[in-house]
């Protein structure tokens, strides 16, 4: 649909700033039945060059008046008319959407969730590896060494980036994977959660926003609540983010930063191929936009050839690499790290000391005495073996009992099944208790939405369970859809919660 073009007569010398004449007068055309809902109107960049008014008068005025009701914005697609006259609003599908507080998704799923949590369940929702893959004796050897060669040195106050000899170490670990850096680029944080945290805090206000995926990374959804930064969720296929609909963005929006995990999304286990690796660095360099690339899945990979991180193919500085030894050796050490370039490295240092001083020195050895005897390559290589075996456990018991029209996305690597239950039954919520009844548990689709997308989607973390327990959890599983299914259609649909 081309864009109705609007006429708006200003008065440039009077003292009603330019935005407000322009709410002003769009106001008025839709009040009085000029411009009826559906109807879509131009863009921000030409209609600051028709009327001759700066780009960002319009931006606010659109921007208020989407919060009035008047307008809504679909990404892709362009700025409409939201309400006719009457105050009755039109039928815009609505694609893209916007968490802020009040309006981020539901805690009560989060609590049901944690109904899962019962002796006797098995649980497929959690996002760990399996806790009997944790190398425990290597850490007890690395932690007597190093107190006996350290001593208290290893006790006192590290300094915010973090222990150089594992600052050197992420650096030949991120330059094995195509990321050319110095160590003096290399900040150690407390796991890949405060790596995030600590970035959006360094480039993003109260109130700016966010582009994520749509769904992402749950704990990037919590932060940037706590942050109190908007989020702005774009679907995702099997390709990564859509970047027809960032550029779309893009252009009428100012964004501070575009989160992003290109390898095993987080929950989808999507992989981004290379020519949208690039594409996105093409479009994030022309709008200079800086891209977060969270690559803490990036080794996960059991299948397929490997792709570089982003941050590897990064000319020009503007990605923002973080990524952690915790899924790949021990989650409770909280060992993480951020790869930045100059220009961000010393905003990104100051917010991690005023956050916590710094990251344990004596974990950072201990992680380090790991990575030196090549513990971490020895654990990748066995754990990725262990979870081709698992993934292949769930892919047959998912075919021999989750329901007729059941679908799923096969993993090349990666902890986890993203699954989409038949619309014919219960959504993922609704089967949820039963399921549990049952025996069995799974983290619900929606919890990774920035909007309250997701209904029949379902997570299932077979990595962290053996194959017989995979088969049995599935089994159960089955049954539960299966009991609730016979008699859905005189269910009651009320919300459960
Ligand atoms: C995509 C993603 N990023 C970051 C994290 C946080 O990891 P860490 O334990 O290193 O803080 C997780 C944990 O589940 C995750 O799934």
């Amino acid at each position: 649909m081309n864009p109705h073009p609007l006429t708006v007569t200003l008065d440039r010398d009077g003292e009603e700033p330019i935005y407000r004449q322009l709410i002003q007068s769009i106001k008025l055309q839709i009040e009085s039945g000029e411009l009826n809902a559906g109807i879509r109107l131009p863009a921000s960049r030409d209609l600051a060059r028709q009327l001759n008014i700066s780009r960002i008068s319009v931006v606010n005025a659109y921007a208020e008046l989407r919060s009035e009701g008047y307008l809504s914005a679909h990404a892709g697609r362009g700025t409409f008319v939201a309400r006719d006259a009457n105050g009755a609003s039109g039928d815009q599908p609505v694609s893209v959407t916007t968490v802020t507080e009040n309006t981020a998704p539901d805690d009560s799923i989060r609590d049901l969730m944690r109904m899962g949590r019962k002796a006797g369940v098995i649980s497929f929702s959690s996002g760990s590896p399996p806790m009997e893959f944790f190398p425990v004796n290597h850490l007890r050897e690395a932690l007597n060494t190093i107190l006996d060669r350290d001593g208290v040195l290893a006790l006192n106050y590290e300094v915010p980036e973090g222990y150089a000899p594992l600052r050197g170490a992420v650096r030949d670990y991120v330059s094995a994977l195509g990321i050319q850096c110095s160590p003096n680029h290399v900040l150690i944080t407390g796991g890949t959660q405060q790596a995030l945290d600590l970035v959006i805090q360094a480039f993003l206000n109260e109130g700016d926003t966010l582009i994520t995926e749509n769904p992402t990374y749950i704990g990037m959804i919590d932060i940037a609540r706590t942050r109190r930064v908007n989020l702005h969720g774009l679907c995702t296929t099997e390709e990564g983010i859509a970047l027809d609909r960032l550029e779309n963005y893009l252009i009428d929006n100012d964004p501070k930063l575009i989160y992003v995990m290109p390898t095993f999304q987080n929950p989808t286990g999507h992989v981004m191929p290379m020519h949208r690796r690039r594409q996105l660095l093409n479009l994030a360099n022309d709008y200079n936009v800086p891209i977060l690339e969270d690559g803490v899945y990036h080794e996960f990979r059991f299948e397929g050839e490997p792709l570089p991180p982003l941050k590897a193919l990064d000319d020009h500085g503007i990605v923002i690499h973080a990524s952690g030894f915790t899924k790949m050796l021990l989650p409770g050490v909280r060992i993480g790290y951020i790869v930045a370039d100059g220009r961000y490295y010393q905003r990104l240092v100051r917010v991690k000391q005023a956050a916590d001083i710094s990251t344990s020195g004596l974990n950072q050895r201990a992680i380090h005495y790991m990575l030196e005897r090549g513990v971490l390559s020895g654990q990748l290589e066995r754990n990725n073996r262990e979870f081709l075996h698992r993934r292949n456990a769930a892919l047959e018991a998912a075919q021999k009992y989750l329901p007729p029209g059941m679908r799923w996305c096969v993993p090349q690597g990666g902890l986890t099944l993203w699954a989409e239950l038949p619309r014919s039954g219960p959504n993922a919520t609704e089967l949820y208790i039963t399921a549990i009844q049952h025996g069995v548990s799974y983290a619900i689709g929606n919890v990774f939405y920035t909007n309250s997308g997701g209904n029949y989607r379902m997570r299932l973390n077979y990595g962290a369970h053996t194959p017989e327990k995979i088969e049995e959890g599935f089994r159960r599983l089955g049954r539960a859809w299966r009991e609730m299914a016979v008699d859905y259609e005189e269910m009651d649909k009320s919300p459960l919660l």
